[in-house]
């Protein structure tokens, strides 16, 4: 099959990590006989330094037309004085809504033998395997905002907003994907203060009904928050909105410990969207010392979602596994000052492990 993506490495430590991605990707689709097509364009930073726009228009042209799109992170402190359409996030939040991405997958999974990673105890943490499902496309990020009056009198405000239409889609993603797991979902809300908490938690109920496999629960995002230290086992899928979903997936992120393993997929458009939760990582950027194991992963999630290639994504996925338990670490998997492997390394022994697993296909 023809494989057509275009790759966004983006600022920081994106470009870094999504080199090994590809060399993932080149290595698996040679093993099961696809052709890989890869262009490579610029968004976040990069292009605002290359043509003053976070997203250029030949960028996202390229993404339109491919099969799938591969970003590696945005953002840098360079750009934090640039007015707000001119940040590298505006440009990643364009191409969110160009692409139509409304539902945002992110896992977090604390893989048995990497507990001591958490700064949780190992019995709080041991079998966590959350899936957090985060609407990406509404709420307050893309709500009314302004800022208005003189400087020492100015007002500002954004505002969260939500049409049933729109928390229908996600609501039905979500009970998919529950229905693809433990079957039991979590809808987050701030119902007891919020009108578009009001109606997502009628509009989920509503949908419901439909999915009489899955058990839906309610809860509010602080007392999930609180939940999601005390007893992340005990949670399967949490769905939500856009920006409680942005909390509580960096939150679970740390709950098992890396944020740099993490992986995500943003569906339900045109073309999907795949990049590791991590960010642009200004401070070790260009070190070489970047763990590429979040986009490696982002990059299976990729083949599972955007070509149905389930035996591809699960090869990349165990030779990670593989690979971590092995006791291959980067320097964010180990403690300060501990030995560690360069991001090369990393890319490299999980390229190695890939091949390996090949021989027994
Ligand atoms: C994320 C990031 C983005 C978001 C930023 C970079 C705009 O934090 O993907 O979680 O808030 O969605
Ligand atoms: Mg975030």
């Amino acid at each position: 099959m023809q494989i057509t993506i275009t790759t966004l490495p983006g600022d920081g430590i994106g470009p870094e990590v999504t080199a090994h991605a590809v060399r993932v990707l080149e290595t698996s689709a040679d093993m099961f006989g696809h052709q890989l097509r890869v262009t490579e364009k610029n968004v976040g930073g990069a292009a605002l330094l290359a043509s003053n726009d976070p997203l250029p228009r030949d960028t996202l042209d390229a993404c339109l037309s491919s099969g799938a799109v591969l970003l590696g992170a945005v953002g840098g402190l360079a750009f934090d004085k640039y007015p707000a359409k001119l940040r590298p996030e505006a440009g990643l939040l364009r191409l969110r809504k160009e692409l139509g991405v409304f539902a945002n997958l992110r896992p977090a999974v604390c893989l048995p033998g990497m507990e001591s990673l958490s700064p949780l105890r190992p019995e709080i943490v041991r079998g966590t395997d959350v899936m957090i499902v985060r609407e990406l496309l509404g709420g307050v990020y893309f709500g009314a905002r302004f800022t208005e009056g003189e400087t020492g009198s100015r007002r500002a405000a954004d505002s969260m907003a939500y049409s049933e239409p729109e928390i229908e889609r996600i609501a039905h993603v979500a009970f998919k994907v529950a229905r693809g797991r433990r079957k039991q979902l979590l809808s987050v809300d701030k119902a007891n203060v919020l009108d578009s908490s009001r109606l997502w938690r009628e509009v989920v109920t509503r949908v419901g009904n439909n999915y009489p496999d899955v058990k839906l629960s309610h809860a509010y995002v602080d007392s999930t928050a609180m939940s999601l230290v005390s007893r992340p086992a005990s949670f399967d899928v949490i769905f939500t909105e856009n920006m409680f979903g942005d909390i509580l997936s960096d939150q679970a992120g740390a709950v098992v410990g890396s944020l740099g393993l993490l992986p995500s997929a943003s569906v339900g458009g045109k073309v999907g969207l795949y990049e590791p939760i991590h960010g642009s990582a200004p401070d070790i950027a260009g070190q070489g010392i970047a763990n590429p194991l979040g986009t490696i992963l982002s990059a299976a999630m990729m083949l599972r979602h955007s070509f149905q290639l389930e035996d591809e994504a699960a090869s990349i996925e165990n030779a990670v596994k593989q690979v971590l338990a092995a006791g291959h670490r980067t320097r964010d998997l180990v403690e300060k000052g501990a030995a560690s492997v360069s991001t090369q390394q990393m890319g490299d022994v999980v390229l190695q492990q890939l091949r390996t697993s090949a021989v027994r296909l």
